[in-house]
C-alpha cells in the first residue's frame, strides 16, 4: 500500500470510492475544488501490480473489434488502484473570518476489503500533517455519525480528537452528528 497526495488524475476514483462507502456525496466539482485551492491536503492510498485489470490487457483488442469494456472504476490508471481516500480542505466561510487558521476533513474512507489495516489512520497523519505545516490551521474539525463506531474510535481514540457538540440531524435521513475538534501543535 502506497500512501501520496491526491492529485486531479485520482479525482474519478475517490469519488466513486466516496459513493460505494458513504452516504454522504459531493459534486465531482466539490472533489476538484478541494484539489485547486488546498493542493498539499488531500491524499490516496493505492495498491500496485494486479495484472487482472481488464484496462490494460484488453483495451487495444477491445477497440480493435469496437466492443465495449467494462472498466473497474478503481483503477486510477492501469496497475494502479486505489483503496482509500482523505479529502481534505481549509475552512474558508467568510462568517468565521475573526477564527484562526482552521482546516476541515470533508470525507475519510477505505475500502471494504482494505480496513483494519491501519490505513486510515495513515492517511489522516498526512492530512492532519499538511493542514498544519503547509496551511498553518491551528486546528481541525469533522463532522461523524453517532453510530459510525469505527470512525469513532478512529478519530476519538487513536487520533485524540475531543467532541466538541452534538449537530442533531446534522444527516439527510436525520441522525445526529457529532462535531469534532483537535487542536494541531504549530512547530515554531
Ligand atoms: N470497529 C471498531 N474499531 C475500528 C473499526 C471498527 N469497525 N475499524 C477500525 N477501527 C479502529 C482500529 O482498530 C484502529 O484502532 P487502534 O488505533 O486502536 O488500533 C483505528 O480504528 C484505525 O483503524 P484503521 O485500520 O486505520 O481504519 P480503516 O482503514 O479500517 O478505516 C474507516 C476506518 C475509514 C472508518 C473505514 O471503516 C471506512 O471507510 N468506513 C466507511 C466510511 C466512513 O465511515 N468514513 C468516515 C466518515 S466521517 C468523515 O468522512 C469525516
Amino acid at each position: 500500500i502506497t500512501i501520496r497526495r491526491a492529485t486531479i488524475d485520482d479525482l474519478l476514483c475517490m469519488q466513486n470510492a466516496n459513493l460505494n462507502n458513504l452516504p454522504e456525496n459531493y459534486l465531482f466539482k466539490y472533489y476538484m475544488y478541494h484539489i485547486l485551492s488546498w493542493p498539499e491536503a488531500s491524499f490516496v492510498a493505492t495498491t500496485t501490480g494486479d495484472v487482472s485489470n481488464p484496462q490494460d490487457v484488453f483495451e487495444d483488442l477491445a477497440q480493435e473489434q469496437n466492443v465495449e469494456i467494462k472498466r473497474d472504476p478503481t483503477y486510477i490508471r492501469p496497475g494502479e488502484k486505489l483503496v482509500g481516500y482523505v479529502l481534505a480542505k481549509m475552512n474558508d466561510d467568510p462568517t468565521q473570518q475573526n477564527e484562526p487558521a482552521n482546516g476541515h476533513i470533508t470525507s475519510l474512507s477505505v475500502m471494504r476489503t482494505y480496513r483494519r489495516m491501519g490505513i486510515a489512520e495513515k492517511l489522516m497523519r498526512q492530512a492532519l500533517f499538511a493542514l498544519r505545516e503547509v496551511y498553518q490551521a491551528e486546528y481541525v474539525s469533522l463532522h461523524v455519525r453517532q453510530s459510525n463506531r469505527a470512525a469513532l474510535h478512529l478519530y476519538r481514540d487513536t487520533l485524540t480528537f475531543e467532541v466538541l457538540s452534538v449537530e442533531k440531524s446534522y444527516y439527510q435521513d436525520g441522525e445526529d452528528a457529532y462535531a469534532m475538534k483537535k487542536v494541531l501543535v504549530l512547530d515554531e
